[in-house]
Formats: structure tokens, sequence, C-alpha cells
């Protein structure tokens, strides 16, 4: 990721600018290679910053972006659209608002698939660019972050959460009553510090697992905490238009909260509504739009890790290995990242044999 993020002058108002210009450096590492971009719910940064991303390194993008002008409108189904695209590209990226639909889709594609999104459930490339965010500030170690906002319908915080207890790191949740974390999230996090603890011991080294705090008041933990991972109240998941007004702006983070802890570092995976107050955009804590920005060098390393020479070199071992053309094809099917896919002329001509 580092070969991605090595930089000149900030600019172009990324946000709160510390001298660099990372994700701008051009190759030809994915020349020839294409991606489709299929986001069946809006997006703004997820889709663009992939886009920006391919094309960075050489590669080519197809966006399917609206529903109303696509087959999806006639009707055609996820998996339909997902068996015809992959005929078309070499990775997909999968936005949607159903749970579990880039695993199901994964299943049926014959080119990997990154979860761009799904409904409530996950978001792990937000994560990724959420981890480098947190590392380049140096706070992933011994970090104590509280998740503010909308818990329950809140995919990156799901995937957030996750990856924090392999760091170890000390979460509170707080959120409105009706927004609570999932308890099956919650669950896995308590195993994870279990098997993090029992492994620890095992090896004599310090645990991972996350300690949980849970609340619903804001000012309580701004003086517990080094970062607020701020989410928007996600209106459009709500089943009742009355129970999203009972919450929509529970939190708002304002200058006036940061006095409490004037080194508090403010995240948000963007977009916001109300919940940032606009005067903490200038301010030394607000770190949103240089967040963002990490999701073009992120995505860089993703899709470089995925299409790149070095899965290149993973395929041809396999090849050389004798592994058989249907053996191969199983395991592509798979999902993410665990084998460099062919090109779209390759399977065309795997297809011919
Ligand atoms: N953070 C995020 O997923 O933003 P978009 O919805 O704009 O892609």
């Amino acid at each position: 990721m580092e070969k991605f993020a090595r930089g000149r002058e900030q600019g172009r108002g990324r946000g709160e600018g510390d001298g660099e210009r990372e994700g701008e450096e051009e190759s030809d590492l994915l020349k020839g290679k294409i991606l489709a971009n299929l986001f069946y719910e809006p997006s703004t940064r997820t889709r663009l910053s992939f886009e920006t991303a391919m094309k960075r390194l050489g590669g080519e993008v197809l966006n399917l972006y609206s529903t109303e002008t696509s087959s999806v409108a006639k009707g055609e189904n996820l998996a339909d659209t997902i068996r015809t695209v992959s005929g078309y590209c070499d990775a997909i990226v999968l936005r949607h608002p159903r749970e579990g639909a880039s695993r199901m889709a994964a299943s049926l594609a014959s080119v990997p698939v990154i979860n761009a999104g799904d409904g409530a459930g996950q978001h792990p490339t937000q994560t990724l660019l959420d981890l480098y965010t947190l590392k380049k500030e140096g706070l992933l170690e011994n970090l104590r972050i509280a998740l503010v906002g909308d818990l329950k319908y809140g995919r990156t915080v799901h995937s957030l959460a996750y990856a924090l207890a392999l760091y170890g790191a000390t979460l509170f949740f707080v959120s409105p009553e009706a927004l609570r974390m999932p308890e099956e999230v919650k669950m896995d996090l308590r195993a994870a510090g279990a098997a993090g603890a029992a492994e620890a011991e095992a090896a004599g080294a310090a645990g991972a697992g996350a300690e949980v705090f849970e609340t619903s008041d804001l000012s309580a933990v701004v003086k517990e905490v080094d970062v607020l991972y701020v989410t928007r109240i996600q209106k459009e998941r709500f089943p009742d238009p009355a129970e999203y007004r009972k919450v929509a702006g529970a939190y708002r983070v304002t200058r006036g909260l940061l006095k409490e802890n004037e080194d508090l570092v403010i995240m948000h995976p963007l977009p916001r509504v109300d919940e940032i107050d606009a005067a903490v955009d200038g301010t030394k804590n607000a770190r949103y739009f240089k967040q963002a920005f990490y999701g073009v060098p992120v995505r860089m390393a993703v899709l470089s890790t995925l299409l790149g020479a070095g899965g290149e070199r993973r395929r041809e071992g396999e090849e050389k290995q004798g592994a058989s053309k249907n053996a191969r094809g199983n395991r592509r099917n798979s999902g993410v990242g665990e084998e460099a896919p062919r090109t779209l002329r390759e399977r065309t001509a795997d297809d011919r044999e």
C-alpha cells in the first residue's frame, strides 16, 4: 500500500493537508484489465475512488450506476446481471441494498467480487481506508475510539469494529437505544476477545480483541477517547419514517464539544448530513476529507493485489502445479483476493478450448 501512498505536496483542497500528495502515482500495472463498478445504491466516494484507482493503475472501468438505465429496470435479477457482467470484466465492485448480496455474487461470478457495501451489512474497503487513516495518524496501537450514531444500520461501523478488535482497541459504542450495535457483532467481538486472550496467553503475548463499552451519552466519552468516528443516521434504512424522526439529529459534533478534548481526532465515512457542524471542518481535529482521499491509494492497493503482477505470479505457480481448469474456476468463485483472475482475453481463450 505504501507504494501508492508516498507523496509530494498535498493540494487541491484535500482536507486538512499534511504536505503529501498520495495516490497520484500512475502505472501500467493493470493495463488491459477492466473493472466493472455495479452500484445499485447511490455513492460518491466509493465508486469514484475505485474508478480513479483503476485508471491510475492503467486499467479501464465500466459503470452501472443507475438501476433506472440498466436492465435492472426491466426486472433482471442480480444473479443474471453478475453472470453476464463477469464475462465483460476482470473484477466487479458491487454495492447493493441487500445484506449478503456480495457474498452471493461472489459465489456466481467468474471474477473476483469486491463488496462496496451490502445494505446494513459490511463495507470492508471503507474499513481498510479507515485503518490506513488511523495508521497515518499513529493511532492504531492502544486506540480508544468511539463509534457514534447509527450503529444498527451502519455497515462501516460493523466492518470497522471487527477490524479494530484485531488491534486490541477499546471501543465505545455511542448510539440512541434504538440504534445499538447488533447483538451478533457484539457477540463476535467478545468471542474474538476470548480467543485473542487464549492465543496470547499461549504465546506469552498481549491479547487482541476489543474491550467494549456502550452508552447513549456522547459527552460522557469525549474525554475518554482519541477518536470520534461519527456516522450518519441512515434515514433510507428505517422501515418506519416515524422511527427515524425519533432519532434524527441525536448527535452533533461542534467546536464547543472539541473544547472538552482538544486532541480529539474526528473521522466520518461520509456523506454527513448534520452530525458534524461545518465549523469543525477547518479545525486541526477534522480528518474526514483526508480519510475520504485515502480511498484512492487504498483501493489502488486492493486492485493491484487482486489483479496485478503478484496475483499473476501466484496464478502461474498454481498452473505449474497442474491445477485443472475446473478447479481454478471453482476457487475463482469464492470471492475477493484468493487468486489472481485471468484477463478477459485469457478466459475467452480458455472457453474456446
Ligand atoms: N463512505 C462511503 O461509502 O461513501 P459513498 O456512499 O459516497 O460511497
